[in-house]
């Protein structure tokens, strides 16, 4: 079964396309930024620890996230592709994954780095709206909900903005980024296993451009 990656800075649209191919696959979607969201949610104790890190827009530890992704694969009843969401961020955490899966005979099969200039992530992410029951994701301006506040996926009246959506906090999230990408970019590089995908452009195009590298 297929593993792929989704690198990218805040706001390239990672989140977006990952559910939609999920969907059209069958595959588990395995979002750390989700989990770790599930988390403070439930107040576990992932949660407690995570929380200030994100709070800040800060990298939660290496630790604490593999032991998370890794809980999150044994959940897996049956055997299907995995589409990693915003992991791995550090070479620590892309070893950690490559040397589990090697212990399975099993490697990541693609990484594709979604690419965006710093000023389209900082009006993506102004208008990000996601539902809190089921977690989709919208945009007042690009990907407007049908009804203000109601989520046309589930129909909750659940529409919210994440705390780590305030401009400060995701300048922040844009240097720590910027910071651990290029041994990110190199590490899979050296692999040949590294793409990109130009992110500019509409939902639609980011899709079909998604398609083509798969
Ligand atoms: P995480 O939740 O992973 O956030 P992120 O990587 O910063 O990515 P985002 O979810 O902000 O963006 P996205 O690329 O998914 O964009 P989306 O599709 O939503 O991480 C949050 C925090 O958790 C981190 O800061 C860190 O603290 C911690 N963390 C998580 N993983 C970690 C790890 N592995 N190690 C350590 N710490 C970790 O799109 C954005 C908006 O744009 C939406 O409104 C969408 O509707 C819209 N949009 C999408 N595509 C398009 C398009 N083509 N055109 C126009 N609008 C679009």
């Amino acid at each position: 079964m297929a593993k792929w990656i989704f690198l990218g800075p805040p706001g390239a649209g990672k989140g977006t396309q990952a559910r939609r191919l999920a969907r059209e696959r069958s595959a588990l979607h395995l979002s750390t930024g989700d989990l770790l969201r599930d988390a403070i949610e439930a107040d576990s104790e992932v949660g407690q620890q995570a929380k200030a890190y994100m709070d800040e827009g800060g990298l939660v530890p290496d630790g604490v996230i593999l032991d998370l992704v890794f809980w999150r694969l044994g959940q897996e009843t049956e055997s299907r592709d995995v589409i990693f969401d915003g992991f791995p961020r550090t070479v620590a955490q892309a070893e950690g994954l490559d040397e589990r899966l090697g212990q399975a005979g099993d490697a990541v099969k693609k990484t594709l780095e979604f690419t965006l200039a710093d000023e389209v992530i900082v009006r993506r992410i102004a208008g990000r709206l996601i539902c809190k029951k089921c977690g989709a994701n919208f945009h007042r301006d690009f990907l407007p909900p049908k009804r203000e506040g109601v989520c046309d996926q589930c129909g909750a009246e659940a529409l919210y903005q994440r705390k780590d959506d305030h401009p400060d906090v995701v300048r922040h999230r844009l240097e720590i980024y910027h910071q651990q990408a290029q041994p990110l970019r190199d590490y899979y590089a050296a692999q040949g296993k590294l793409v990109e995908i130009a992110a500019d452009a509409p939902v639609e195009t980011i899709y079909e451009r998604l398609h083509a590298e798969l």
